[in-house]
């Protein structure tokens, strides 16, 4: 059974009214930072999720992870739906759902001793006596690579940025989750500890047999992490598939930008990819089809009527381009370009 599946989820913020909309008379704004996702986490998977700054990774995994009630859409938890959960189930929920914070000077308590920290979520759910927390404590921290003889009775100014991230981690798998979500985990911390800090994170998922959600704008990061990839633009799922699929064989005009702006060392290859035009807009009183059309070399008019959702939940690659079945017609205006 699927771990958590997301259904239909949107999620609509409405911007303050100004004076002069008031004035005018003109409607409230707002953002849609969700449309219309599905998503299906598997047991023991890394799905990895990208897309540029703003595109609605993070307001997926809040909502994805109980944070955030979605404006429309379920969320579901084996099966069972978060809205409907009674007491028992919800706390159920809350233990096997964690997060891994993005930032790891600012998620740690600082008047807490890590040991503290780390032991802040058992003990706050009453999930085992003492001894038992403290013992679980030790061998999470020792797990995370912190020797807890060393570190148990420190405070976090005493640590480097790997060191609270490593916390972070701890603090989170003390819990036993089925599921973690690491939202850009490695965006604050030095670029020469993050493989460590990545590694660390894969093999706890194997030897502890949770499933992670990674977001990062990094694709190459998500090569690297990540069994299944989805892409997100503006809200919208773009493509969604194995790691290697979407990475050799992107079919959204978008996927296969993104998969251009990673850097080859090498000037004479040309990768025959669609050229992006204008800026990243902002979701605002979205038009109702693709997104990506203002951007697409191949927009038609139906990309601006029409937005096909993805299914997400067959772990086969799926792309929400509705110009997919027209390749000549894109590798002509790619030619052309
Ligand atoms: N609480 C909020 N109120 C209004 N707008 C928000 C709120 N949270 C996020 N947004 C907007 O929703 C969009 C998606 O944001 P976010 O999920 O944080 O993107 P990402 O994590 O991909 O950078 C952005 O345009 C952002 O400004
Ligand atoms: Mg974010």
């Amino acid at each position: 059974m699927d771990i958590l599946s997301l259904n239909n989820i949107s999620q609509e913020f409405f911007l303050p009214r100004k004076l002069t909309d008031i004035v005018t008379n003109r409607p409230a704004r707002s953002i849609r930072a969700v449309q219309s996702m599905n998503l299906a986490i598997h047991e023991n998977e890394i799905l990895g999720i990208a897309g540029e700054s703003g595109c609605g990774k993070s307001t997926t995994c809040m909502i994805a992870a109980g944070l955030l009630a979605p404006t429309d859409g379920d969320v579901l938890h084996r099966g069972q739906a978060l809205t409907a959960m009674d007491e028992q189930t919800k706390k159920t929920f809350r233990r096997s759902v964690q997060i891994i914070f993005q930032d790891p000077y600012e998620s740690l308590n600082p008047r807490f001793e890590i040991g503290d920290t780390v032991a802040e979520g058992p003990r706050a759910m009453n999930l085992w006596p003492e001894e038992v927390i403290q013992e679980k404590v030790r061998s999470i921290l020792a797990a995370v690579g912190l020797d807890p003889d060393r570190f148990i009775k420190r405070y976090p100014h005493e640590l480097s940025g790997g060191e609270r991230q490593r916390v972070g981690i701890a603090a989170a798998l003390v819990m036993e989750p089925d599921i973690v979500f690491a939202d850009e985990p490695l965006s604050m911390l030095d670029v020469s500890i993050r493989a460590d800090i990545l590694t660390l994170i894969k093999t706890l998922a194997a030897e502890r047999k949770f499933s992670c959600v990674y977001v990062s704008h990094d694709l190459s990061i998500l090569g690297n992490v990540a069994d299944r990839i989805m892409i997100m633009y503006l809200g919208q799922a773009v493509e969604i598939g194995s790691a290697h699929d979407v990475l050799t064989n992107p079919k959204h005009p978008y996927t296969k930008a993104l998969i251009s702006a990673v850097p080859i060392p090498d000037p004479t290859i040309d990768r025959g990819v669609p050229k992006i035009i204008g800026d990243l807009s902002m979701p605002v009183n979205a038009h109702k089809g693709c997104q990506f059309a203002p951007r697409c070399p191949y927009a038609q008019d139906t990309c601006w009527q029409e937005f096909k959702s993805l299914s997400g939940v067959t772990g086969l690659h799926e792309s929400a381009c509705l110009r997919e079945d027209a390749p000549d017609v894109l590798n002509e205006v790619v030619d052309a370009n």
